[in-house]
């Protein structure tokens, strides 16, 4: 019995700490597609034309890196007037995940018409490095547009409850194998 109710308490802190990424925390911009997996799903279906573009942000509103990522993301999409930009939390909308390797937040997927898909994989996201990378692949010049500031990163109040959760998690998982020695013995 003590096992079911302290296995009962550690699914709910569990849970607790998934709740999180519900909340949203930036403010949309016209220049960048909010969707879900299968608002997602019918962006790609369209694309058909191999001279299109489309730019994903694959973010977790949980992960203070994506937060940083979303002024950059947000400029980057106005200097590229001719690209799709489109930003899904894939932490809450999981089903695309597999299919384009998204294991670690944030990542940036730049699909192409035709077919072809390319992941930015530069541990450095900054403005100008991503426009080059745009221009590079696309062959499109940015359009000019005010270079934003790097917002400093910073553990949002749903960031710390994750961390919270989290070590709360790990503190409580060897703390329940003493207790459970405990109360067997
Ligand atoms: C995805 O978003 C669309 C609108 O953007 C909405 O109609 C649809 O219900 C959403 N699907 C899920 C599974 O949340
Ligand atoms: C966007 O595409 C249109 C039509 O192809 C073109 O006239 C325009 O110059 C392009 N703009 C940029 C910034 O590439
Ligand atoms: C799409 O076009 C690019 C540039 O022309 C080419 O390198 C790439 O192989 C094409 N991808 C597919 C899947 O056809
Ligand atoms: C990664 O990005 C940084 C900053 O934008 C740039 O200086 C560097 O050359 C890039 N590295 C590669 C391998 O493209
Ligand atoms: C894009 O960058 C790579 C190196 O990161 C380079 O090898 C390639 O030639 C560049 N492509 C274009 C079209 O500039």
């Amino acid at each position: 019995m003590r096992c079911i109710t302290l296995f009962l308490v550690l699914l709910c802190l569990i849970d607790l700490s998934l709740c999180q990424d519900e909340l949203v925390i930036s403010t949309p911009v016209e220049s960048v597609r909010y969707v879900n997996d299968s608002g997602l799903r019918v962006l790609i279906d369209q694309m058909e034309d191999s001279e299109q573009f489309m730019f994903v942000k694959f973010k977790a509103s949980w992960c203070p890196f994506s937060q940083q990522l979303t002024t950059i993301f947000e400029a980057v999409a106005e200097s590229f007037p001719n690209i799709t930009f489109a930003s899904i939390d894939a932490s809450r909308h999981t089903s695309l995940n597999y299919r384009y390797d998204i294991s670690t937040f944030p990542k940036l997927v730049l699909f192409r018409g035709n077919g072809s898909i390319y992941t930015y994989r530069n541990q450095s996201r900054t403005f100008r490095g991503i426009q080059h990378y745009l221009t590079n692949i696309t062959g499109m010049q940015p359009i000019a547009v005010t270079e934003p500031e790097v917002p400093p990163l910073r553990l949002s109040e749903e960031t710390d409850y994750f961390w919270f959760f989290s070590v709360a998690f790990v503190v409580l998982v060897p703390g329940t194998k003493l207790l459970l020695k405990y109360f067997n013995s």
